[in-house]
């Protein structure tokens, strides 16, 4: 597919719509914008900073015009190369729609404008005794509009679930320029089909989000955070589906092995045992007595399946140690090799252990040092297979390793992705989980928004 170019007409009509301190095509610029947390690298023609949604039409309709790209972009924290501009043109970053626009502790509804860092939003909305539950990893560097374009899950999905169930409403401009609002203000409505849900996680490629209506709920009373130390990966998060069994589902319920353990042994605040090979790091909320009673029975449970140590978390800063620790696992991985291929596979609960037996059988099979931790209450395991990307040797060997894994997860009925999404890492497997017929009628949906394929080209659809 040819690289587009924005004529130099078109750069000087960008230019007047944006006003020139708005617009740059400086290479500083072109690096920073062309480049994600996939560490995969792109060059776009330019990089506008729009203010107005007024610009955004215009800039939409001149793309139509003059048929080069527009890839839309939050904080560039996707892991999967969401807003990576592939095919050159121009980055749309949302820096300058930062403002949150309301927060209705009556309605419990927020409003918010797509470029907010979600941290940022959280807050706010705890000021006033409310809470947004989603929560990222990135939280703190990325959008809530990267957010919604992703559909973002985090580490609260398997209580309170991912971005999409909070989403009530957009304010999206089209590819072809026109504004448009989806969804409601209200707790609910079902007039016309759901614009919002198909929006939702659509990676960018299908409308530019420009303001969001969030769902809030109240904020609970109290939480508890506790970590357990098993030996072994498999019995570790064999105990996740026993914790549900029991009835109880935490507010997070995250698993990591022994290599992230071994990345974030500084970080984590905590001696760990010798003979640890996996945490589970555990939350609860609610009213006190709920907490209380909920942690003492997963501590039995924990000691039952036979963790080596548990351990509640002594106060706010204990616990905000073990959760930063956590946040940051996946950049510390870089410890163990300079690269990685990073996975986000999801299979059903109680199969979680086949999964981990299997990836250890690859890692032997592939001599790969396979590194996993994420979302076990979710099913939802992030598998990093760490490489030297300049040894293709490694590379084809990571490649086969990958291509087993995606078998082996829609096998055991899960899927490809839990929350990074599609991008362009894994484009080239859609086919394995989407039939003909559904993956037809999904390009058949991005035509119908973007007839001449402007917006965010070359996504989730293997080229
Ligand atoms: C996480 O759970 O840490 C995030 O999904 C990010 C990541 O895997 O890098
Ligand atoms: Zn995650």
């Amino acid at each position: 597919m040819p690289v587009a170019m924005i004529s130099r007409p078109a750069l000087r009509e960008l230019s007047r719509i944006l006003g020139p301190d708005h617009i740059t095509t400086c290479q500083d610029a072109l690096d920073r914008y062309g480049t994600d947390a996939t560490k995969l690298a792109y060059a776009p023609d330019a990089v506008a900073f729009p203010g107005r949604i007024g610009e955004i039409a215009a800039i939409l309709s001149l793309a139509n015009q003059e048929r080069f790209p527009v890839i839309p972009r939050g904080a560039g924290s996707g892991k999967s190369g969401g807003a990576l501009p592939v095919r050159g043109g121009l980055v749309l970053a949302m820096d300058r729609f930062d403002r949150i626009l309301q927060i209705d502790d009556q309605n419990l509804v927020a409003k918010v404008e797509s470029g907010v860092i979600t941290a940022r939003l959280q807050k706010e909305v705890e000021r006033a005794g409310l809470f947004y539950p989603p929560d990222p990893a990135s939280i703190s560097i990325s959008t809530i509009g990267g957010n919604v374009a992703e559909c973002a899950g985090g580490l609260r999905a398997v209580k309170y679930g991912v971005t999409r169930d909070y989403v009530l409403g957009l304010t999206v401009v089209l590819p072809t320029g026109e504004v448009v609002r989806t969804g409601v203000e209200t707790a609910k409505g079902v007039v016309g089909y759901d614009l919002t849900r198909l929006i939702v996680g659509s990676e960018g490629t299908l409308a530019v989000i420009v303001e969001i209506t969030l769902r809030l709920i109240p904020k609970p009373a109290s939480t508890r955070t506790m970590v357990a130390f098993f030996r072994n990966p498999a019995r570790t998060v064999e105990t996740v589906s026993e914790i549900i069994r029991n009835k109880i589902v935490p507010t997070a319920l995250e698993f990591m092995d022994g290599l992230c353990l071994q990345c974030v042994r500084e970080e984590i605040g905590l001696r760990i045992p010798e003979a640890a090979g996996a945490l589970l790091l555990i939350e609860v909320d609610g009213d006190r007595s709920l907490t209380l009673r909920e942690a003492k029975r997963v501590r039995e449970i924990c000691l039952d399946r036979g963790a080596i140590e548990f351990k509640a978390s002594s106060g706010r800063n204990a616990s905000d140690k073990l959760w930063e620790a956590r946040r940051n696992v996946s950049p510390a991985m870089y410890k163990l090799r300079p690269d990685k291929m990073s996975e986000d596979v999801v299979v059903p609960r109680n199969r979680m252990a086949e999964l981990v037996s299997f990836l250890e059988e690859k890692s032997g099979k592939y001599g790969l040092p396979i590194a996993s931790y994420g979302h076990a209450g979710d099913g939802n395991i992030h598998v990093n297979l760490m490489l030297d990307l300049t040894n293709p040797k490694e590379v084809k060997k990571a490649g086969m390793a990958v291509e087993e894994l995606f078998h082996k997860v829609l096998e055991m009925k899960g899927t490809l992705s839990g929350e990074h999404g599609i991008g362009i890492t894994k484009a080239p497997y859609l086919g394995m989980e989407i039939s003909r017929p559904a993956l037809d009628l999904m390009v058949r949906v991005k035509k119908a928004f973007d007839p001449n394929d402007i917006l965010n080209p070359g996504k989730i659809f293997p080229e």
